[in-house]
C-alpha cells in the first residue's frame, strides 16, 4: 500500500506492486515506520518539482522522498545482510517513502543515528542542508574587501520553518561566528524566534520591513541571504542589501514558478549576485568523504539543534488529513506520515516529544534521545 499522486494536486492510497520475492544484489527491502511532509512534497503532488516530470507509461507516482524504516532483507553486495532488523533513514529522489514497503539502493540509505527515534529521523535532509548552510555562511567573506567577517551576517527568509530553526539554533551556538536576520511573515513568530538566539527579527508584512531591513542589513554588514520562498521576495531582499551581497535561492515555497522584482541595475552596477542551492548538488560536489564528514556532524547535533519538532503523526491512509494539517500551519513542526514499523509505544509519546532511538532486533547500542526545539 501507498500514497499515489494520480493527477496533479490529487493523492490516493491505495495498492501498490508487491516487492521482487528474490531481491536484486545491493537493494535493500524496508519497511517504512514514518515520512514527513515537506514543502518539495506539496511542489511534487502540484506537479511543479524536477520529480513531476513526465515518467514511463503506467509507472506510479508514489509521494514521499525521506523518512525511516527497518529493513527486512538485504539483496547481499552493497546491501549488507547484517543490516537486517536494524532501523534506517533513507532517501528516495524520484519519490517513493510514502508506502508501507521500499525497495531501494543501498547508497540511499544510512543506520539512523545512535540515540534518534525513528520519527524524529525521518526529517533527515534539514539536518543535512542547515549544517551545509551554516558552513557556506561560515566561508562567507567580507564582497568589497575579500576580508573575513567577524562575525558573518546572513539573513533567512521563512526563517520559522524546520530548516530556519536549525539554522538559527546553530548560529547560537558558541564559536559559530554567525549572527541571522530572520524574516518571517507572521509577526507572533519573530517573538519565537528570539527565544531561540535570534535577535534581529523582521516581518515582510510590516509596512516598515523595507526601510528596517535596509538599516540593520547595512548596520550588521549583511551582504548573504539564504531565502527559500521565491517569488518577488529574493528581489526585494536583494535591493535592500548593501552592494555586492549575494542570495541564495535554495526553495519555492510562493507558488510562482519564477523570480521577479530582481533589479538589472542591482546585478550591473552594485555587483550583487543570485545564485541556488541544492543538497543533492553540494553533496556530489563536495565528494563522499566530506558527506560522510558531515553526516557524522549532523549525528552529534540530530537530537540537539539539529531536532525536528513534531506536530502530529497520522498512518498513511489519513494522507489527505495530514496534508491539511500540515498546509493548516506549516510552522508548528513536522507533519509525519507513518508506516507498519512504527513502534506502537512511539505512537503513544506526545509528538513534541519523540520517543527514544528504535530498538532494532539485532543488538544496538541506543541511547535515550530528546528534542531540542522550541515550536
Ligand atoms: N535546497 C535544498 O537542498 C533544500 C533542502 C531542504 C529543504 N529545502 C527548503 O527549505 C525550505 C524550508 O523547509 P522546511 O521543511 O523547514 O519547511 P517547514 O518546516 O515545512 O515550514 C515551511 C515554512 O515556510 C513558510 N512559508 C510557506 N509558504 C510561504 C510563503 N509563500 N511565503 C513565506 N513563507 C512561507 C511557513 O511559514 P508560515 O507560518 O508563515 O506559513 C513555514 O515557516 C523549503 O522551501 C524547502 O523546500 C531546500
Amino acid at each position: 500500500m501507498g500514497v499515489v499522486i494520480d493527477s496533479p494536486g490529487h493523492v490516493v492510497f491505495r495498492d501498490l506492486p508487491a516487492p521482487p520475492a528474490q531481491l536484486e544484489k545491493g537493494y535493500y527491502l524496508v519497511e517504512m515506520a514514518a515520512a514527513p511532509i515537506n514543502p518539495s512534497d506539496l511542489m511534487y503532488i502540484e506537479g511543479r518539482y524536477p520529480a513531476s516530470a513526465p515518467t514511463a507509461p503506467g509507472k506510479l507516482r508514489v509521494g514521499g522522498f525521506e523518512g525511516t524504516g527497518i529493513v527486512r532483507a538485504a539483496g547481499g553486495g552493497d546491501a549488507k545482510h547484517s543490516m537486517v532488523n536494524h532501523p534506517v533513514a533513507l532517501w528516495i529522489p524520484e519519490g517513493g517513502t510514502w508506502a508501507h514497503q521500499v525497495v531501494v539502493p543501498a547508497h540511499l540509505v544510512m543506520e539512523l543515528p545512535k540515540g534518534v527515534s525513528l520519527g524524529l529521523g525521518s526529517p533527515w535532509v534539514n539536518p543535512l542542508t542547515a549544517l551545509a548552510l551554516v558552513q557556506k555562511a561560515q566561508n562567507h567573506h567580507d564582497p568589497m574587501t575579500g576580508k573575513s567577517l567577524k562575525p558573518v551576517a546572513v539573513a533567512l527568509t521563512a526563517a520559522a520553518s524546520s530548516l530556519g530553526r536549525m539554522i538559527i539554533r546553530l548560529a547560537a551556538e558558541k564559536k559559530s561566528n554567525l549572527v541571522v536576520l530572520g524574516i518571517v511573515r507572521k509577526a507572533e513568530q519573530c517573538d519565537q524566534l528570539r527565544s531561540l538566539g535570534c535577535e534581529h527579527c523582521f516581518t515582510t508584512t510590516d509596512p516598515a520591513f523595507d526601510d528596517q531591513f535596509r538599516e540593520a542589513a547595512a548596520h550588521l554588514n549583511c551582504t548573504l541571504c539564504y531565502d527559500c520562498v521565491g517569488g518577488s521576495l529574493p528581489g526585494r531582499i536583494l535591493r535592500l542589501m548593501p552592494p555586492g551581497s549575494t542570495v541564495v535561492v535554495y526553495g519555492s515555497l510562493d507558488p510562482q514558478p519564477t523570480l521577479d522584482g530582481l533589479s538589472p541595475m542591482d546585478l550591473l552596477i552594485h555587483g550583487k549576485r543570485i545564485e541556488g542551492f541544492h543538497l543533492h548538488m553540494f553533496l556530489e560536489a563536495i565528494g563522499k568523504k566530506d558527506t560522510a564528514k558531515l553526516m557524522t556532524t549532523a549525528r552529534d547535533k540530530w537530537a540537539g539543534p539539529l531536532a525536528t519538532s513534531i506536530n502530529k503523526r497520522l498512518p498513511m491512509d489519513q494522507v489527505s488529513n495530514a496534508l491539511e494539517e500540515y498546509r493548516r500551519n506549516m510552522s508548528a513542526g513536522k507533519v509525519l506520515l507513518t508506516g507498519p514499523a512504527m513502534p506502537p509505544e512511539e505512537l503513544r509519546q506526545p509528538p513534541s516529544a519523540e520517543a527514544p532511538a528504535a530498538q532494532s532486533t539485532a543488538p544496538t547500542q541506543a541511547h535515550t534521545s530528546q528534542p531540542g526545539s522550541s515550536s
